[in-house]
């Protein structure tokens, strides 16, 4: 009797625990689909103006489902043809400033299911090697992509590299192209910390920042540490001026994608034409890392690398004031002609 009692029991239990997990599997796989259920996602301008129907708006989980696998390298030739996915040349470029936040921008950009980013920097144009491979090695480098959607890739040398706006514009005239900023001497401090972390790593002593940044015979700030010239913004964007106008380019306040990446990422979208799709769901502040993480679906959450958001080194006021003092009038020319003020010190 009791036996039976217990076989009964059992039964039950296996019932309800199959009911339970097919809920959960329906409502995982519903979530995950309702982007794909909303109708459409227009996109409009330079891109092409497209009508509706024509526009399938994929959903984010799909991105990290086939194009995920496509990335790796784990899904077939025939599959490509099937989904008639291309490798689309970049309609957009992260073109810097390294310790920006371009990594950010990139990966929070490719929240959006109109974007596709190319994950690994390819240094196409910075690099006088790959860039002698010609542009259809460099198209091959592109992730898969519907042809509706559009190709991100972030190379941060290419904003201070001489050769490279003369490079990209005979590529695409009408690229637009991103630079992300933040404050200078913060951006030189994260610089200086990248390249101690690496001396560290390999057991090597390296210069305290304030002997790099200051030149000890004159005690002016140190105009040929690399950290410091790449912050001078206003230089660098003069010579991209030459070939592009101002239009093509749009800034990001990278000390506010830090704290508030929404707003800077819908600026973003409407400079791009995209249709807003980022939303605060997409973005969640994860407290132990102390920064916003990605959230693409119920299921898959991601934050950044942990060399990103390091700890910078102590470095005394008196050379901060110095070199905020410095990047004053370069900051004053960098609003006036990007027409973006960021009210740095
Ligand atoms: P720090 O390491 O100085 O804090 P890049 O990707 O261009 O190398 O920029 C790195 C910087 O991105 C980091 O600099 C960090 O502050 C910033 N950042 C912005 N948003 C971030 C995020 N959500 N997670 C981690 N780092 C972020």
């Amino acid at each position: 009797m009791l036996f039976k009692q217990q076989a009964w029991l059992r039964q039950k239990l296996l019932v309800l625990g199959s009911l339970a997990v097919g809920s959960l599997l329906y409502l995982v796989a519903r979530v995950g689909s309702l982007d794909r259920v909303q109708p459409i996602c227009p996109i409009e301008g330079r891109f092409g103006a497209r009508s509706q129907a024509e526009f399938p708006l994929r959903a984010l989980q799909f991105k990290r489902g086939l194009l995920h696998e496509f990335r790796k390298g784990n899904t077939s030739k025939e599959q490509v043809r099937l989904h008639d996915l291309v490798q689309q040349l970049p309609k957009a470029i992260i073109i810097g400033v390294r310790k920006g936040g371009t990594r950010a921008l990139l990966e929070m950009l490719n929240l959006h299911p109109a974007v596709v980013k190319a994950s690994q920097e390819i240094h196409f144009f910075d690099n006088d090697e790959n860039y002698a491979k010609g542009i259809e090695w460099y198209r091959k480098k592109m992730p898969f992509s519907y042809p509706q959607q559009i190709t991100i890739e972030k190379s941060p040398a290419y904003f201070i590299t001489e050769e490279v706006p003369e490079r990209i514009y005979k590529m695409n005239s009408s690229i637009k192209l991103l630079i992300i900023v933040r404050e200078p001497t913060t951006r030189a401090i994260s610089d200086y910390t990248q390249v101690l972390e690496g001396k560290e790593r390999k057991n090597k002593t390296y210069y305290k920042f304030e002997k790099l940044a200051i030149d000890p015979n004159t005690c002016e700030v140190n105009t040929k540490y690399k950290a410091v010239r790449t912050s001078i913004y206003t230089k660098h964007l003069e010579r991209w001026l030459k070939y592009f106008p101002i239009e093509q380019f749009h800034i990001v306040d990278g000390d506010r994608l830090i704290t508030e990446p929404l707003p800077e990422l819908q600026l973003v979208e409407k400079f791009l034409n995209l249709p807003p799709r980022i939303s605060q769901y997409n973005l969640y502040f994860n407290a132990t890392r102390g920064f916003y993480c990605l959230r693409f679906n119920i299921i898959f959450n991601k934050c950044l690398a942990g060399s990103k958001g390091r700890i910078h080194p102590e470095v005394d006021p008196s050379v901060i004031t110095k070199l905020r003092k410095f990047f004053h009038p370069f900051n004053q020319k960098f609003y006036q002609i990007t027409g973006r003020t960021l009210n740095w010190p």
